[in-house]
Protein backbone atom coordinates (compact mmCIF):
# COMPACT_ATOMS: atom_id res chain seq x y z
CA UNK A 1 0.00 0.00 0.00
CA UNK A 2 1.53 3.18 -0.97
CA UNK A 3 2.27 5.80 1.96
CA UNK A 4 0.76 8.79 1.08
CA UNK A 5 -1.86 8.98 -1.26
CA UNK A 6 -3.09 12.68 -2.05
CA UNK A 7 -6.17 12.52 -4.16
CA UNK A 8 -8.19 16.03 -5.60
CA UNK A 9 -6.90 17.67 -2.54
CA UNK A 10 -8.37 21.30 -2.60
CA UNK A 11 -8.15 23.95 0.21
CA UNK A 12 -9.59 27.55 0.03
CA UNK A 13 -8.95 30.18 2.86
CA UNK A 14 -12.61 32.14 3.59
CA UNK A 15 -15.76 32.39 2.05
CA UNK A 16 -17.46 33.65 -0.46
CA UNK A 17 -16.10 36.95 -2.22
CA UNK A 18 -13.02 36.77 0.32
CA UNK A 19 -12.47 33.27 -0.72
CA UNK A 20 -8.71 32.04 -1.66
CA UNK A 21 -8.19 28.81 -3.38
CA UNK A 22 -4.57 27.96 -2.17
CA UNK A 23 -4.51 24.41 -3.49
CA UNK A 24 -7.06 23.18 -6.07
CA UNK A 25 -7.08 19.59 -6.79
CA UNK A 26 -3.54 18.28 -6.24
CA UNK A 27 -3.22 14.72 -6.40
CA UNK A 28 0.45 13.29 -5.28
CA UNK A 29 1.46 9.37 -4.35
CA UNK A 30 4.62 8.42 -1.93
CA UNK A 31 5.53 4.89 -1.34
CA UNK A 32 7.20 4.68 1.73
CA UNK A 33 10.92 5.10 1.67
CA UNK A 34 10.86 7.51 -1.20
CA UNK A 35 11.64 11.16 -1.83
CA UNK A 36 9.25 13.68 -3.43
CA UNK A 37 9.71 17.26 -3.62
CA UNK A 38 7.14 19.77 -4.02
CA UNK A 39 8.77 23.17 -5.58
CA UNK A 40 6.78 26.60 -6.87
CA UNK A 41 7.07 29.91 -6.54
CA UNK A 42 6.15 32.03 -3.27
CA UNK A 43 2.22 31.65 -2.70
CA UNK A 44 1.33 28.76 -5.18
CA UNK A 45 0.22 26.68 -2.00
CA UNK A 46 3.27 24.36 -1.04
CA UNK A 47 2.78 25.30 2.90
CA UNK A 48 -1.05 25.04 2.33
CA UNK A 49 -0.88 22.00 1.28
CA UNK A 50 1.39 20.56 3.75
CA UNK A 51 -0.25 21.86 6.63
CA UNK A 52 -3.23 20.08 4.99
CA UNK A 53 -1.72 17.00 5.23
CA UNK A 54 -1.89 16.72 9.08
CA UNK A 55 -4.97 18.93 9.43
CA UNK A 56 -3.07 21.81 10.88
CA UNK A 57 -4.63 24.30 8.95
CA UNK A 58 -6.74 27.52 10.59
CA UNK A 59 -9.99 26.60 11.25
CA UNK A 60 -11.17 29.36 8.17
CA UNK A 61 -9.69 26.92 5.67
CA UNK A 62 -12.20 24.40 4.01
CA UNK A 63 -10.38 21.15 2.99
CA UNK A 64 -12.09 18.88 0.23
CA UNK A 65 -10.73 15.44 -1.31
CA UNK A 66 -8.74 12.35 0.18
CA UNK A 67 -5.39 12.73 2.19
CA UNK A 68 -5.16 8.54 2.77
CA UNK A 69 -2.01 7.98 4.89
CA UNK A 70 -1.41 3.88 4.52
CA UNK A 71 -4.59 3.52 3.37
CA UNK A 72 -6.52 5.81 6.26
CA UNK A 73 -7.95 9.24 5.44
CA UNK A 74 -6.51 11.77 7.28
CA UNK A 75 -9.70 14.52 6.52
CA UNK A 76 -11.92 11.84 8.47
CA UNK A 77 -10.07 11.07 11.40
CA UNK A 78 -11.60 11.34 14.51
CA UNK A 79 -9.55 13.91 16.64
CA UNK A 80 -8.10 10.74 19.21
CA UNK A 81 -7.00 8.78 15.80
CA UNK A 82 -5.93 12.17 14.19
CA UNK A 83 -3.79 13.34 17.11
CA UNK A 84 -2.04 9.69 17.39
CA UNK A 85 -1.33 10.13 13.81
CA UNK A 86 0.35 13.30 14.75
CA UNK A 87 4.48 12.89 15.30
CA UNK A 88 4.03 9.38 15.63
CA UNK A 89 2.43 8.55 12.11
CA UNK A 90 3.69 11.78 10.48
CA UNK A 91 5.46 14.13 11.31
CA UNK A 92 6.20 17.83 9.83
CA UNK A 93 9.31 20.23 10.11
CA UNK A 94 7.48 23.31 9.64
CA UNK A 95 8.71 26.46 7.26
CA UNK A 96 10.99 28.55 9.09
CA UNK A 97 10.68 25.94 12.52
CA UNK A 98 14.37 26.95 13.86
CA UNK A 99 13.16 30.38 14.83
CA UNK A 100 10.09 28.42 16.64
CA UNK A 101 11.63 26.63 19.34
CA UNK A 102 10.46 27.58 23.05
CA UNK A 103 13.76 30.45 23.68
CA UNK A 104 13.09 29.71 27.65
CA UNK A 105 13.44 25.48 27.89
CA UNK A 106 15.97 23.39 27.18
CA UNK A 107 16.13 22.24 23.77
CA UNK A 108 16.14 18.02 25.53
CA UNK A 109 13.24 18.89 27.23
CA UNK A 110 11.42 20.24 23.88
CA UNK A 111 12.68 17.01 21.76
CA UNK A 112 11.13 15.03 24.67
CA UNK A 113 8.08 16.47 24.85
CA UNK A 114 6.45 14.44 21.62
CA UNK A 115 7.53 11.07 23.39
CA UNK A 116 5.95 12.20 26.53
CA UNK A 117 2.80 13.57 25.28
CA UNK A 118 2.51 10.84 23.14
CA UNK A 119 3.13 8.38 26.57
CA UNK A 120 6.13 6.87 24.06
CA UNK A 121 8.30 6.74 27.09
CA UNK A 122 8.96 7.13 30.62
CA UNK A 123 11.00 10.61 31.31
CA UNK A 124 14.33 8.66 32.08
CA UNK A 125 13.13 6.50 28.75
CA UNK A 126 12.92 10.00 26.75
CA UNK A 127 16.01 11.71 28.18
CA UNK A 128 18.07 8.36 26.71
CA UNK A 129 16.16 8.69 23.79
CA UNK A 130 16.86 12.40 23.35
CA UNK A 131 20.43 11.69 23.88
CA UNK A 132 20.46 9.22 20.50
CA UNK A 133 18.15 11.74 18.77
CA UNK A 134 21.07 14.42 19.38
CA UNK A 135 23.98 12.15 17.94
CA UNK A 136 21.66 10.80 15.22
CA UNK A 137 21.50 14.33 13.95
CA UNK A 138 25.43 15.16 14.59
CA UNK A 139 25.23 16.97 17.93
CA UNK A 140 26.63 15.56 21.11
CA UNK A 141 24.13 13.97 23.88
CA UNK A 142 25.15 16.61 26.44
CA UNK A 143 23.71 19.54 24.19
CA UNK A 144 20.59 18.24 25.68
CA UNK A 145 21.23 21.26 28.70
CA UNK A 146 20.99 23.74 25.76
CA UNK A 147 19.15 26.65 25.20
CA UNK A 148 17.88 27.49 21.47
CA UNK A 149 19.73 31.08 21.49
CA UNK A 150 23.17 28.84 22.73
CA UNK A 151 22.85 26.63 19.40
CA UNK A 152 23.77 28.12 15.57
CA UNK A 153 20.88 28.05 13.10
CA UNK A 154 21.98 24.88 11.50
CA UNK A 155 22.65 23.43 15.16
CA UNK A 156 18.73 24.72 15.45
CA UNK A 157 17.37 22.87 12.27
CA UNK A 158 19.26 19.66 13.57
CA UNK A 159 17.26 20.03 16.47
CA UNK A 160 14.19 20.33 14.81
CA UNK A 161 14.69 17.51 12.74
CA UNK A 162 15.59 15.08 16.16
CA UNK A 163 12.29 16.32 16.91
CA UNK A 164 10.10 15.40 14.18
CA UNK A 165 12.23 11.67 14.12
CA UNK A 166 11.18 11.33 18.03
CA UNK A 167 8.52 9.28 17.86
CA UNK A 168 9.62 7.09 14.70
CA UNK A 169 6.66 8.74 11.88
CA UNK A 170 6.50 6.97 8.94
CA UNK A 171 6.69 10.17 7.14
CA UNK A 172 8.47 13.36 7.62
CA UNK A 173 6.89 16.26 5.49
CA UNK A 174 9.96 18.81 5.26
CA UNK A 175 8.92 22.55 4.25
CA UNK A 176 11.89 24.62 3.24
CA UNK A 177 14.46 22.86 6.06
CA UNK A 178 17.18 24.48 4.79
CA UNK A 179 16.09 27.81 3.18
CA UNK A 180 17.50 29.78 5.91
CA UNK A 181 20.88 28.35 6.25
CA UNK A 182 24.14 29.49 4.37
CA UNK A 183 24.70 26.92 1.50
CA UNK A 184 27.70 24.62 3.50
CA UNK A 185 25.00 23.91 6.32
CA UNK A 186 22.28 23.54 3.78
CA UNK A 187 24.21 20.64 2.32
CA UNK A 188 24.80 18.85 5.45
CA UNK A 189 21.34 18.83 6.78
CA UNK A 190 20.40 17.54 2.82
CA UNK A 191 22.32 14.79 3.39
CA UNK A 192 21.39 14.18 7.16
CA UNK A 193 17.58 13.92 5.75
CA UNK A 194 18.54 11.87 2.77
CA UNK A 195 20.89 9.19 4.89
CA UNK A 196 17.99 9.06 7.67
CA UNK A 197 15.53 8.96 4.94
CA UNK A 198 17.30 5.79 3.51
CA UNK A 199 18.28 4.30 7.31
CA UNK A 200 14.44 4.49 8.30
CA UNK A 201 12.90 3.56 5.41
CA UNK A 202 10.98 6.90 5.91
CA UNK A 203 8.76 8.50 3.01
CA UNK A 204 9.65 11.92 2.81
CA UNK A 205 7.59 14.92 1.36
CA UNK A 206 9.98 18.06 0.82
CA UNK A 207 9.00 21.49 -0.27
CA UNK A 208 11.40 24.30 -1.41
CA UNK A 209 11.28 27.15 -4.44
CA UNK A 210 14.42 25.11 -5.22
CA UNK A 211 14.23 23.04 -8.16
CA UNK A 212 18.05 22.49 -8.29
CA UNK A 213 18.21 21.48 -4.50
CA UNK A 214 15.12 18.93 -4.84
CA UNK A 215 16.57 17.38 -7.68
CA UNK A 216 19.61 16.71 -5.93
CA UNK A 217 17.71 15.70 -2.91
CA UNK A 218 14.34 13.55 -4.38
CA UNK A 219 13.44 10.65 -6.73
CA UNK A 220 10.47 12.35 -8.03
CA UNK A 221 9.46 16.08 -8.25
CA UNK A 222 6.64 17.96 -8.81
CA UNK A 223 6.26 21.27 -10.15
CA UNK A 224 3.25 23.54 -8.14
CA UNK A 225 1.69 26.87 -9.76
CA UNK A 226 -1.13 28.71 -8.68
CA UNK A 227 -2.55 25.78 -5.85
CA UNK A 228 -1.70 23.05 -8.55
CA UNK A 229 0.35 20.64 -9.37
CA UNK A 230 1.27 21.61 -13.40
CA UNK A 231 4.27 18.77 -13.85
CA UNK A 232 5.42 15.34 -12.07
CA UNK A 233 7.73 13.26 -12.62
CA UNK A 234 11.41 11.67 -11.97
CA UNK A 235 13.33 14.37 -10.50
CA UNK A 236 16.82 14.79 -12.65
CA UNK A 237 14.11 14.62 -15.80
CA UNK A 238 12.14 17.18 -14.57
CA UNK A 239 15.05 19.51 -13.61
CA UNK A 240 16.94 18.94 -16.56
CA UNK A 241 14.32 19.22 -19.25
CA UNK A 242 10.70 20.26 -17.97
CA UNK A 243 7.80 19.59 -20.18
CA UNK A 244 5.47 22.28 -18.51
CA UNK A 245 6.73 25.94 -19.50
CA UNK A 246 6.59 27.00 -16.06
CA UNK A 247 8.87 23.93 -15.24
CA UNK A 248 11.47 25.00 -17.66
CA UNK A 249 11.18 28.59 -16.42
CA UNK A 250 11.61 27.37 -12.74
CA UNK A 251 14.71 25.18 -13.27
CA UNK A 252 16.39 27.92 -15.54
CA UNK A 253 16.05 30.36 -12.70
CA UNK A 254 19.20 29.16 -11.18
CA UNK A 255 22.30 28.91 -12.34
CA UNK A 256 23.64 25.49 -12.80
CA UNK A 257 27.00 24.16 -11.45
CA UNK A 258 29.71 23.62 -13.77
CA UNK A 259 27.50 25.18 -16.18
CA UNK A 260 29.22 28.90 -17.08
CA UNK A 261 26.48 29.81 -19.78
CA UNK A 262 23.73 29.38 -17.21
CA UNK A 263 25.89 31.52 -14.62
CA UNK A 264 26.20 34.38 -16.95
CA UNK A 265 22.98 34.42 -18.25
CA UNK A 266 19.89 33.24 -15.61
CA UNK A 267 16.92 33.79 -17.01
CA UNK A 268 13.77 35.04 -14.51
CA UNK A 269 10.14 34.66 -14.81
CA UNK A 270 8.19 37.66 -16.34
CA UNK A 271 5.59 39.10 -14.48
CA UNK A 272 4.33 37.90 -10.52
CA UNK A 273 3.11 35.25 -9.48
CA UNK A 274 -1.17 35.08 -10.06
CA UNK A 275 -3.26 36.28 -7.08
CA UNK A 276 -5.09 33.07 -5.61
CA UNK A 277 -7.94 35.38 -5.29
CA UNK A 278 -8.66 36.34 -9.17
CA UNK A 279 -6.78 33.78 -10.61
CA UNK A 280 -6.71 34.01 -14.81
CA UNK A 281 -9.39 31.88 -16.38
CA UNK A 282 -8.25 29.16 -18.98
CA UNK A 283 -4.40 27.75 -17.97
CA UNK A 284 -3.89 29.99 -15.14
CA UNK A 285 -0.13 30.69 -16.70
CA UNK A 286 -0.86 31.77 -19.69
CA UNK A 287 -0.28 35.71 -19.07
CA UNK A 288 3.30 34.84 -18.01
CA UNK A 289 3.95 31.74 -20.48
CA UNK A 290 6.04 32.62 -23.23
CA UNK A 291 4.81 29.75 -25.58
CA UNK A 292 0.78 30.46 -24.93
CA UNK A 293 -1.64 29.79 -28.18
CA UNK A 294 -5.16 31.63 -28.32
CA UNK A 295 -6.33 28.64 -26.92
CA UNK A 296 -4.71 28.78 -23.66
CA UNK A 297 -6.51 31.72 -22.48
CA UNK A 298 -9.57 29.89 -22.15
CA UNK A 299 -8.62 26.29 -21.64
CA UNK A 300 -7.97 25.03 -18.51
CA UNK A 301 -5.08 21.97 -18.82
CA UNK A 302 -5.29 18.82 -16.56
CA UNK A 303 -2.09 17.01 -16.46
CA UNK A 304 -1.81 14.19 -19.27
CA UNK A 305 1.02 11.88 -19.62
CA UNK A 306 4.28 13.48 -21.32
CA UNK A 307 6.12 10.17 -21.20
CA UNK A 308 8.44 8.54 -19.22
CA UNK A 309 6.34 8.24 -15.58
CA UNK A 310 6.01 11.70 -16.46
CA UNK A 311 2.78 14.27 -16.41
CA UNK A 312 2.51 17.97 -17.38
CA UNK A 313 -0.85 20.44 -17.74
CA UNK A 314 0.55 22.27 -20.77
CA UNK A 315 -1.59 22.04 -24.42
CA UNK A 316 1.41 21.60 -25.98
CA UNK A 317 2.18 18.69 -23.98
CA UNK A 318 0.92 15.16 -26.16
CA UNK A 319 0.25 17.15 -28.90
CA UNK A 320 3.28 17.49 -30.08
CA UNK A 321 4.78 14.02 -28.94
N1 LIG B 1 -4.15 31.54 7.00
C1 LIG B 1 -4.38 32.03 5.78
N2 LIG B 1 -5.48 32.76 5.51
C2 LIG B 1 -5.73 33.22 4.24
N3 LIG B 1 -4.92 33.03 3.20
C3 LIG B 1 -3.79 32.32 3.41
C4 LIG B 1 -3.46 31.78 4.71
N4 LIG B 1 -2.28 31.12 4.60
C5 LIG B 1 -1.90 31.24 3.30
N5 LIG B 1 -2.81 31.96 2.60
C6 LIG B 1 -2.73 32.28 1.16
O1 LIG B 1 -2.73 31.06 0.44
C7 LIG B 1 -1.82 31.13 -0.65
C8 LIG B 1 -0.80 30.00 -0.52
O2 LIG B 1 0.03 30.26 0.61
P1 LIG B 1 1.16 29.23 1.08
O3 LIG B 1 1.70 29.70 2.38
O4 LIG B 1 0.60 27.85 1.03
O5 LIG B 1 2.24 29.40 -0.10
P2 LIG B 1 3.70 28.80 -0.25
O6 LIG B 1 3.74 28.16 -1.60
O7 LIG B 1 4.05 27.97 0.92
O8 LIG B 1 4.60 30.12 -0.31
P3 LIG B 1 6.10 30.39 0.28
O9 LIG B 1 7.04 29.81 -0.76
O10 LIG B 1 6.17 31.89 0.33
O11 LIG B 1 6.22 29.73 1.60
C9 LIG B 1 -1.21 32.53 -0.60
O12 LIG B 1 -1.91 33.34 -1.51
C10 LIG B 1 -1.44 32.99 0.81
O13 LIG B 1 -1.59 34.39 0.86
S1 LIG C 1 -1.28 25.51 -21.65
FE1 LIG C 1 -0.64 27.32 -22.81
S2 LIG C 1 -0.30 28.94 -21.30
FE2 LIG C 1 -0.40 27.00 -20.21
S3 LIG C 1 1.71 26.38 -20.01
FE3 LIG C 1 0.95 25.40 -21.86
S4 LIG C 1 1.40 26.81 -23.53
FE4 LIG C 1 1.66 27.95 -21.62
MG1 LIG D 1 5.48 28.13 2.40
Amino acid sequence: MTLLEVRDLSVTYGSGAAAVPAVRGVDLSLPAGTKLGVAGESGCGKSTMALALLRLLPASARMTGEILLDGEDVLTMKWGRLRAVRWAGASIVFQGAMHSLNAVRRIGDQIAEPLLVHDRATPAAARRRVGELLEHVGLPAARAAAYPHELSGGQRQRVMIAMALACDPRLIVADEPTTALDVMIQAQILRLIERLVAEQDIGLLMISHDLAVLADTCDRLAVMYAGRVVEEGPAKAVYEAAAHPYGRALSTAFPRIGDPASRRAPRGLPGDPPDPAGLPGGCTFHPRCPVAVDLCAEQDQELRDAGAGRRAACVHVGSTR
